[in-house]
């Protein structure tokens, strides 16, 4: 079985900051770094990582090879990657003294998905083959009505989350990956038991796993709910932590078939992640997440 990401891929430029820009505020910045990333980028590396065989599909401009190389690097089909004239995607990040951040985004290239493309993709794959999508492309909702005649199983990530996500055909996903802010946006609910219930209820075909942040993560279906900590580290920089968690848990469902195990693993490789700067380069491998099984502390 054939795992497809179709999604974005940016060029990271990371300030470090003491703390976020103030409106009309002038403030420096302690270092800069330049990181692949892209919510797509980053998790078709956690799949590949985590040991799915990951094609990815999208686009990139003139200065995008070295997104396109990374993918290759970590293992990922990169045949699908379509060369196009606008600038590859980018975000501007800012990183604070406690390892937050908030980002920027210009979506460039990322935007520049066509109908014809979307065919010629989707022709490499067949029933039963799963389907990776973000919010960082456009056409999204094409992509999944298409990919849903086809058979595919469609797993949606809703961020970032805007107006477009309660355009798509929600129905059609068989696996929501969200966190509580995209869930109570989505639900108008705020407890995470509320969103789940109000989410099943909406697509009880589904199975959704919601993360919590500090409180961990919680996955439901139509028969059960299983909640999950978070193993605890010292953070650093947290971006791609929820991009980490998603490849993480699809990519050991597919191999284990266990939500249990999936969500185990997801939790362990989102908080190595944490604890490491940027964002694909912070992305662990499958035998360093088994490794350091002892040497993260569960809260
Ligand atoms: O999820 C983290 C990612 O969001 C960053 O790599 C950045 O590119 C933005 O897309």
């Amino acid at each position: 079985m054939k795992v497809l990401n179709y999604g974005s891929l940016n060029l990271d430029l990371v300030y470090h900051m003491e703390h976020f820009i103030r409106p009309g505020e002038t403030f420096g910045a302690t270092r800069l770094d330049k990181f692949p990333g892209g919510k797509g980028l980053n998790q078709s590396i956690a799949l590949a990582r985590a040991g799915a065989r990951v094609y990815h599909a999208g686009n990139v401009g003139p200065d995008g090879e070295v997104l396109v190389e990374t993918l290759r690097n970590a293992g990922v089909d990169t045949n699908l990657i379509r060369r196009v004239e606008e600038v590859t995607g980018h975000a501007v990040i800012q990183v604070d003294s406690r390892g937050d951040n908030s980002i920027i985004l210009y979506a460039g290239a990322n935007a520049q998905v066509t109908s014809d493309q979307i065919d010629r993709v989707l022709e490499e794959f067949a029933r039963g083959d799963y389907l990776i999508l973000q919010n960082e492309i456009n056409l999204v909702g094409e992509i999944m009505d298409k990919a849903f005649d086809k058979g595919m199983i469609i797993v949606l990530n809703p961020s970032p989350m805007n107006e477009e996500i309660r355009k798509l055909p929600l129905e059609k996903v068989s696996i929501f990956l969200l966190n509580e802010i995209e869930g109570e946006e989505l639900t108008g609910k705020r407890e995470p038991d509320n969103i789940l219930d109000e989410l099943l209820a909406r697509y009880p075909r589904a199975r959704v796993v919601l993360t919590l942040g500090g409180k961990g993560s919680v996955y439901g279906d139509g028969e059960e709910r299983i909640q999950q900590n978070i193993y605890k580290v010292e953070a650093v920089d947290t971006t791609a932590a929820g991009d980490t968690f998603t490849g993480y848990f699809i990519s050991t469902l597919i191999r284990t078939g266990s939500c249990r195990e999936a969500l185990d693993m997801a939790a362990r490789a989102s908080a190595l992640a944490v604890s490491r700067q940027g964002a694909a380069p912070s992305i662990p491998a499958l035998e360093e997440v088994r490794a350091a099984a002892g040497g993260i502390q569960e809260m």
